[in-house]
C-alpha cells in the first residue's frame, strides 16, 4: 500500500461504484488478486479469456471540479481493462490478478491506504481472446509475461477434464519469484494432471533463490529445454500458442513464431497464434 491520503472526500470517492472488492490477496507490495462483487448479485456473462472494466472516480482536482460544475450526477472515471481469472461458473464474484502501476491513473487508486473497496465494474465482458477458434484436442501452449496469465487460469479452472486440448502449457515469465501469481494451484495441477504443465521463467532472481528457468520467456524456443520444461516443443503442426501481457513480448514472439510457420490468427484468416496486449 501507499502511504497517500485522498483529499477526495468518501461520499465523491464512493460516487458510481457499484461493485464492492470483498477479497483481497497481496502476493507482495506491488501484485493483489481480488475478487469483485456487483452489489446487483450478476456478474457479467464472459467466456475464459475475456476482461472487464473497472473503474474509479477520478480523485476531484480543482479543475475536474470546475469542469463538473451545474453537471450533478456526473462522476468521472477511470477505466481500465482487466482479464478475468476466475471460470465463468463461479456466478458470484469476479477474480483479477492486478499489478501496481506507480506512475498510472488507476491502480495507485486501489493501492492507497484509505481506499474503500468499492469500484464500478462494467455489466459486460469483452475480447476475443478465447477458446472459440480453437478445435478440441490440439497443444496448447499458453505464455504470458506478469499479470497476463489470468486468462488462462481461467481457462484452465473451467476446461480442466474436458479434453479440451491434447496437452496446456501454461509459461508465465516473471521479474521476481513473488510475482509469479498462481504458482501454488498450476504446480498442484500440473502434478496431478498428466496434460497440463506450468512452466515458471524468472529474469531478475535473487542471489540463490531460483533454481530453475531464468530468463525471458523466449528462451522456450530452445527446443531441448521446451522439450525438457513443456513436454513438447513449439511445432506449427500441433501446437496453437496464445501469447498475453507486454505488447513487446508479444511482438517479438510473434515475429519468432513466425519464422517457425505459425500464422498469426485474425477473424479473415484462421492461423495459431493468438494475443492479447496489455497495453
Ligand atoms: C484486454 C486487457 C486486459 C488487461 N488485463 C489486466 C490484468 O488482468 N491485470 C493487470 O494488472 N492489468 C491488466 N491490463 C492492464 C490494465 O488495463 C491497466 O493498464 C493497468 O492496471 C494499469 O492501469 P493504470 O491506470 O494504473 O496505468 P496505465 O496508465 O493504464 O498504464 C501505465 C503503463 O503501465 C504499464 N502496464 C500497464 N498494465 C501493466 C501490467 N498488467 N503489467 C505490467 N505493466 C503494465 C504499461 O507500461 C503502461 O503503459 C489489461 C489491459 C488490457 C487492454
Ligand atoms: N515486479 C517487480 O519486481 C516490480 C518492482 C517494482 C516496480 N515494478 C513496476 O511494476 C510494473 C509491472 O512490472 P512487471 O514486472 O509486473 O511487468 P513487466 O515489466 O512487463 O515484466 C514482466 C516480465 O516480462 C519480461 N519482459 C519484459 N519485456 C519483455 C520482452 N520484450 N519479451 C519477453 N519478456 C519481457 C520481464 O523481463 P525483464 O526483467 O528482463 O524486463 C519480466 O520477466 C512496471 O511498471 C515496473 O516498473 C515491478
Amino acid at each position: 500500500m501507499t502511504n497517500d491520503t485522498t483529499d477526495t472526500p468518501v461520499a465523491e470517492r464512493l460516487a458510481g461504484t457499484n461493485a464492492g472488492i470483498v477479497e483481497r490477496h497481496d502476493l507482495n507490495e506491488t501484485l493483489s488478486i481480488v475478487r469483485v462483487r456487483p452489489d446487483n448479485g450478476r456478474i457479467p456473462d464472459f467466456k475464459p479469456g475475456q476482461f472487464v472494466t473497472l473503474g474509479l472516480p477520478k480523485p476531484l482536482t480543482p479543475a475536474i471540479a470546475a469542469r463538473l460544475a451545474g453537471r450533478p450526477g456526473v462522476v468521472p472515471m477511470v477505466r481500465r481493462a482487466y482479464s478475468v481469472a476466475s471460470s465463468p461458473r463461479e456466478t458470484d464474484t469476479l477474480e483479477l490478478f492486478v499489478v501496481l502501476i506507480e506512475t498510472g491513473k488507476l491502480t495507485p487508486l486501489l493501492w492507497r491506504r484509505d481506499f474503500p473497496n468499492r469500484v464500478f465494474l462494467e455489466d459486460v465482458a469483452k475480447g476475443e481472446f478465447t477458446l472459440d477458434s480453437v478445435p478440441d484436442g490440439q497443444n496448447l501452449v499458453m505464455i504470458s509475461t506478469g499479470t497476463g496469465i489470468a486468462p488462462f487460469v481461467s481457462m484452465l479452472r473451467t476446461y480442466r477434464g474436458q479434453n479440451r486440448w491434447r496437452q496446456l502449457v501454461i509459461i508465465n515469465g516473471v521479474r521476481r519469484v513473488s510475482d509469479l501469481g498462481y504458482r501454488a494451484e498450476l504446480e498442484a495441477v500440473s502434478r496431478e494432471d498428466p496434460t497440463v504443465r506450468y512452466v515458471p521463467i524468472v529474469s531478475r532472481p535473487d542471489a540463490g533463490g531460483w533454481d530453475r528457468l531464468c530468463g525471458r520467456v523466449q528462451v522456450m524456443l530452445d527446443d531441448t529445454l521446451c522439450q525438457e520444461h513443456a513436454g513438447l516443443c513449439l511445432d506449427p503442426r500441433s501446437c496453437h500458442v496464445f501469447l498475453c501481457g507486454n505488447p513487446a513480448m508479444i511482438d517479438e514472439m510473434e515475429l519468432l513464431l513466425q519464422k517457425r510457420g505459425f500464422r498469426t490468427h485474425t477473424a479473415q484468416t484462421p492461423g495459431n497464434i493468438h494475443f492479447e496486449r496489455y497495453w
